[in-house]
């Protein structure tokens, strides 16, 4: 981060710490080492970003407003990770924090790197669909990660992500948020986060892999009202009001760091009853598309690897490692 952010982040610190109060021009230059046109000059970058800071000649400035945005101001020294973005990029607009992220990594950026936009143009879901990204209502992230996993374990990675949301979900905002395997959180049937990712691998294992997330947070019913493949929905929609989407980013964060970790030191297996426990479609009878067939069958469980364990109905089990799940019984 370069010193002017540093400065910037320092004088936000101060203003929070006052938060009520009045803190004068000369003090802030002096805590800075500034000169006080130079904290007026960050002050309305501050107001820029959405802060609300009022000044009066002789008091000073006084903290009023905080925006709900991702920027490093608000994200950054609330971080309460070991290793997960400390190296944090956040764009007011992108075509897809994916191909950002893909970029940071072909120039050398450290594991746990993180991309996050206000708005993304171009965001992409799964099999190349679009991934619908209104500015500043949801969290569009990218998620880079160096952990060189043979090539048939990288897939389970996809998995931390949503079971880390549904975990965040449930225990912060009480919310009874599913996962539909493989990876989509649903709240109520209706899918509100989704995940690709993306990989590089050598022969025998990955070079790096970008997990990305889309989660519908503040999306009104209009914005929520498709056409997409499957009904979707956000968090204030269910909860009947926005929420603060800093704070469902950091505690994110926090969840996937450990559950990454567990994952990487134990496997996927440590992490599968959580996953079955938190499953949409375990005991339902769902149709899985596999490529060019269908499936239907009821959701038995998971086996360690996190493949799908589908029961026919003339009996006949199968395992399914990737597919796409159109239709569960007694869906929305
Ligand atoms: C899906 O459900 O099909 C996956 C959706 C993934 C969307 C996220 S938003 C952030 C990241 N950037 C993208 O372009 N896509 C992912």
């Amino acid at each position: 981060m370069g010193s002017t952010n540093n400065t910037r982040l320092q004088i936000l610190r101060i203003l929070k710490e006052n938060e009520g109060s009045f803190v004068s021009g000369a003090d802030l230059a002096k805590r800075q080492s500034i000169s006080r046109p130079g904290v007026w000059k960050h002050i309305n970058k501050l107001k820029e970003m959405g802060y609300q800071i009022q000044s009066q000649s002789k008091l000073g400035y006084r903290l009023e407003g905080v925006p709900d945005s991702l920027a490093v101001e608000e994200i950054v020294p609330n971080l309460k990770t070991e290793w997960l973005a400390h190296s944090y990029h956040h764009l007011a607009t992108v075509a897809s924090t994916n191909d950002y992220a893909l970029l940071l990594a072909t120039r050398a950026a450290p594991h746990g790197t993180l991309v996050v936009a206000e708005e993304q143009t171009k965001g992409r879901g799964r099999l190349n669909r679009e991934w619908v990204s209104y500015p500043s209502r949801g969290i569009y992230l990218s998620i880079l990660l160096r952990d060189h996993l043979p090539l048939h374990i990288a897939p389970q990675s996809t998995y931390i992500g949503s079971l880390a949301l549904v975990k965040v979900l449930r225990e912060e905002l009480g919310i009874t948020a599913s996962i539909k395997w493989p990876n989509d959180v649903l709240i109520n049937g209706r899918k509100t986060a989704g995940i690709l990712t993306e990989t590089q691998s050598d022969q025998d294992s990955t070079r790096f892999s970008i997990m990305g997330i889309g989660i519908n947070v503040n999306h009104s019913r209009e914005e929520m009202a498709g056409p997409f493949r499957y009904p979707a929905t956000s968090i204030a929609m269910e909860l009947g009001f926005a929420v603060k989407r800093q704070k469902v980013l950091l505690k994110f964060l926090c969840q996937f760091e450990q559950d990454y970790n567990r994952f990487i030191q134990k496997g996927l297996s440590d992490l599968i009853p959580e996953i079955e426990a938190h499953s949409e479609i375990l005991g339902k009878i769902i149709k899985v598309i596999c490529g060019d067939r269908e499936i239907i069958g009821r959701a038995q469980g998971l086996t360690p690897e996190g493949a799908l364990l589908l029961l026919g109905a003339d009996g006949s089990r199968e395992i399914i490692w990737a597919g796409d799940v159109t239709r569960i019984e007694g869906a929305v």
